[in-house]
């Protein structure tokens, strides 16, 4: 299991602080949430973000894309130090050439699906992605109530990948903590995005160091 603290919660004006003791807690990625105000009704991050935590982070930058026309700045993010990438498949209408440019910049390309968003639309590319970010909310905001049918959905989707012989990684976000940590793992999720467990309240170290011991 790979926990992948979401800087959505954190505090902003300590940025760096708040990153290295999610580290010291046992984070293995960071998760970067990036919406635009048009795909999500808020507006959080861009690439200046991504570079500032780059040179801080040591683990690699996992960077969610809640944009539109997500296509025109790949180059962007992976330039700002991008290593994982989640495309959301609502809002791109040509994923495959966005899943394939990402790939020939030597950056992890994934796929990302709404609540709503059946694991249909993953058919024609499954084999091209390196992950899929099941969302476990609808996107927008952290804090949000875990939405409990997207356990049977990772099931499925864990399925699926084995059917079809693909080496795709199920990564989740929303909702996440240390009390369905474990069955989100036992369902097949290999990343646990987490923000509001880890940097709403208290000691990030602490509580990323929870997450992570509750999955073992
Ligand atoms: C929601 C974001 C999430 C968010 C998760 O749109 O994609 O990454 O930060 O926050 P929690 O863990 O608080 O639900
Ligand atoms: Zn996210």
């Amino acid at each position: 299991m790979i926990l992948a603290p979401s800087i959505l919660s954190a505090d902003f004006g300590r940025l760096a602080e708040e990153v290295q003791r999610a580290e010291r807690g046992g984070a293995g990625l960071i998760h970067v949430d990036v919406m635009d105000g048009h795909f999500v009704p808020n507006l959080t991050v861009g690439p200046a973000v991504v570079a500032a935590l780059r040179k801080v982070a040591t683990v690699p930058l996992d960077v969610h894309l809640m944009i539109e026309n997500a296509d025109r700045y790949l180059d962007t993010f992976v330039d700002a130090g991008a290593s994982w990438v989640s495309l959301h498949a609502e809002a791109l209408p040509h994923l495959e050439r966005a899943v394939a440019h990402l790939r020939s910049r030597g950056a992890r390309p994934g796929v990302a699906l709404n609540p709503s968003t059946p694991l249909g639309s993953l058919d024609e590319i499954l084999p091209e992605l390196d992950h899929v970010l099941i969302m476990s909310v609808n996107p927008g905001f952290g804090g949000q109530t875990f939405l409990p049918a997207s356990l049977d959905k990772i099931r499925r989707l864990s399925r699926l990948i084995g059917e079809r012989g693909a080496k795709t990684t199920i990564e989740v976000d929303g909702g996440v903590d240390k009390n369905n940590a474990r069955a989100l793992v036992e369902a097949g999720a290999e990343v646990l995005v987490a923000g509001s467990a880890v940097f709403g309240h208290g000691d990030p170290e602490v509580a990323a160091r929870g997450i992570v011991e509750a999955c073992r």
